[in-house]
């Protein structure tokens, strides 16, 4: 019997090269070690875009073919959308009994992005809405509707994990033994850095690299990348470990990395050549990717297919897992 495994996204704009290393990369991986569930997680995506319907909404498919396009392999893995599965949301609600307000108050992860996100909460947390604040009691129920025994995530996901064994203990020392507490599967790769040297890739940071970046879009990005300071002309000897030209050689190609780098040190390497080389890499990695995107973009009804059947069979689970929380809640009434 393979192990479960369920793993999230919000669906709020495409996959860039962070996702990619940090995690897609890894699912790819063991997608045949596991029974793998991968929601597409719309209603979470809801709790700080609930302002914009359609920007969750595009971004649905969108992910879905990012996914398709690195390879997880709809015939392994369970593809869902997490409001095609009502359970989640009944789940969510009878797990609000078992978490204090104050808990989710001090859960780092929550705390980080309500300090982020001031336009919409407030400059202190103020407007907090119950919705996002309780997110962490949704992504309990994500994970346990579908008895998943482990979940991959990346570092600033560990308290929300946490915060759902909380609520397993919680509920199985009430109710009964019924629900399996998950473990967590650390990434291997650390946080991948932007383009610009900051220490996290992202949307909102304008420096990240998109699977979906079409050539000239990777032409301009990688010209703009941040270089050591210190080297100012071409023959300049210079420290590859203050380049981010050097960091993203190192992902895409790192048959060459040994003459790279000794070349900078010795000065024997402009930064523009460094720069065109890492161009035809990086689109040499991203080729096949862009060619099974771009038949997922041709065949929309076939990513329809793909995410009716997961939905279908994740569907299936969580109603076997309702029944179990249901008559350990002494709700399953028989009228
Ligand atoms: N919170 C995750 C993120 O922002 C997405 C997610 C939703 C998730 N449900 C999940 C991750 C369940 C792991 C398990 O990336």
């Amino acid at each position: 019997m393979k192990k479960t495994i369920l793993t999230g996204l919000r669906p709020t704009g495409n996959l860039h090269l962070g996702h990619y290393f940090g995690a897609g990369k890894t699912w790819r991986e063991i997608q045949d070690e596991y029974d793998f569930f991968l929601e597409i997680a719309d209603v979470q995506a809801l709790t700080d875009n609930f302002n914009n319907p359609d920007k969750v909404h595009e971004n649905v498919f969108e992910i879905t073919k990012d996914l398709l396009s690195i390879g997880i392999d709809p015939e392994k893995v369970h593809f869902f959308i997490q409001s095609k599965i009502p359970e989640i949301a009944e789940l969510t609600v009878f797990y609000s009994n078992l978490v204090t307000v104050s808990r989710l108050q001090r859960n780092p992860t929550v705390k980080t992005e309500i300090a982020q996100k001031k336009e919409l909460f407030g400059n202190n947390g103020e407007s907090i809405t119950y919705g996002f604040l309780g997110y962490p009691v949704s992504q309990a129920a994500d994970i346990t509707c579908f008895e998943g025994e482990c979940v991959p995530v990346g570092e600033d996901q560990l308290p929300l994990l946490e915060q759902c064994r909380e609520i397993v203990r919680k509920f199985n020392s009430i109710y009964g033994e019924t629900l399996i507490e998950p473990q967590q599967v650390l990434s291997k790769t650390p946080r991948i850095k932007g383009l610009d040297g900051n220490e996290k890739m992202g949307k909102s940071l304008g420096n990240a690299i998109y699977l979906v970046d079409d050539e000239e879009t990777i032409k301009r990005k990688i010209m703009n990348a941040v270089t050591d300071p210190n080297k100012i002309k071409k023959d300049d000897p210079a420290d590859p470990s203050k380049c981010m030209v050097y960091y993203y050689h190192n992902l895409v190609n790192q048959e060459n990395l040994d003459n790279i780098c000794s070349e900078c040190k010795q000065g024997l390497r402009g930064c523009v050549d460094c720069k065109k080389e890492l161009i035809a890499s990086m689109n040499q990695f991203l080729e096949p990717i862009r060619e099974k995107r771009k038949y997922y973009d041709e065949h929309p009804e076939e990513v329809n297919q793909i995410l009716h059947k997961g939905t279908s069979e994740a569907k299936e689970k969580a109603e076997e897992t309702m029944k179990k929380v249901r008559k350990a809640m002494k709700i399953d009434y028989e009228l």
